[in-house]
């Protein structure tokens, strides 16, 4: 196989799309359609995942993602989507009825005003989705792309840790042996979901 991975980039925002919804049904991004993932969530996840997130590619064809964000990039991602809410609740606070002081704007208040807020700080990265093409299971490809995301991110940016939270288990077998194969430790299990934590510095 002649394989290439690369950073996510918005020109495969529409193959992602169309691959989450073939690997994985039964998730809620999947049932909201290919544009709303195309138009809205790869985007903001490239976006805040700043070069953590991959595609791998046998020659034109692209075969499988791995959308990872960190902490930071998360928090990012909040701050900016709740601005609009954030001035708007500001007006109304000051200006037209201070009682509303929304819960959005005490949380982004507390961000901003807290000494040690760690916005850019990548310190724990989520691994949102991963997906593989049906036909390119079990051949490695899936493990690969974890060990680009350590590798050429995590390690670099001196990332604490990597952590997951997997499907149920009931669903596709919720991928939990992948991630343990992977080096990941099992932390717990809730409602047939687990988490998993790969530590990667002291
Ligand atoms: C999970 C997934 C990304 C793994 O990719 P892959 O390229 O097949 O994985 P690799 O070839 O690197 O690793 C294969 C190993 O992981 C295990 N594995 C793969 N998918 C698994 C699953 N759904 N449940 C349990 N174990 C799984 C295999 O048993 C295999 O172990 P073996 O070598 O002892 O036989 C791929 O199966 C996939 O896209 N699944 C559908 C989407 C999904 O479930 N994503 C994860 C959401 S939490």
């Amino acid at each position: 196989m002649n394989l290439s991975i690369k950073p996510i980039g918005s020109v495969d925002s529409e193959a992602c799309a169309k691959l989450l919804k073939e690997a994985l049904p039964n998730d809620f991004l999947s049932m909201l359609g290919e544009r709303f993932i195309k138009e809205c969530y790869f985007k903001e996840l490239s976006l805040a995942g700043n070069g953590q997130s991959f595609v791998l590619y046998e020659k034109n064809r692209m075969v499988a993602f791995l959308v990872s964000a960190n902490s930071g990039g998360l928090l990012k991602q909040v701050v900016f989507n709740n601005k609009f809410l954030f001035f708007r609740s500001v007006f109304q606070a000051f200006f037209r009825a201070p009682i509303k002081f929304s819960m959005t704007t005490i949380s982004v208040l507390f961000y901003m005003l807290n000494p040690k807020c760690q916005i850019n700080k990548p310190n724990v990265v989520e691994l949102c989705y991963i997906a593989v093409n049906e036909t390119y299971r079990n051949k490695g490809v899936g493990g690969k792309l974890v060990n680009e995301m350590i590798n050429y991110y995590c390690l670099l940016e001196n990332v604490f840790g990597v952590y997951v939270k997997t499907l149920k288990q009931d669903i596709d077998g919720g991928a939990k042996n992948f991630y343990i194969k992977n080096k990941f430790l099992l932390e717990g299990e809730c409602n047939g979901r687990s988490l998993l934590f790969r530590k990667l510095t002291e």
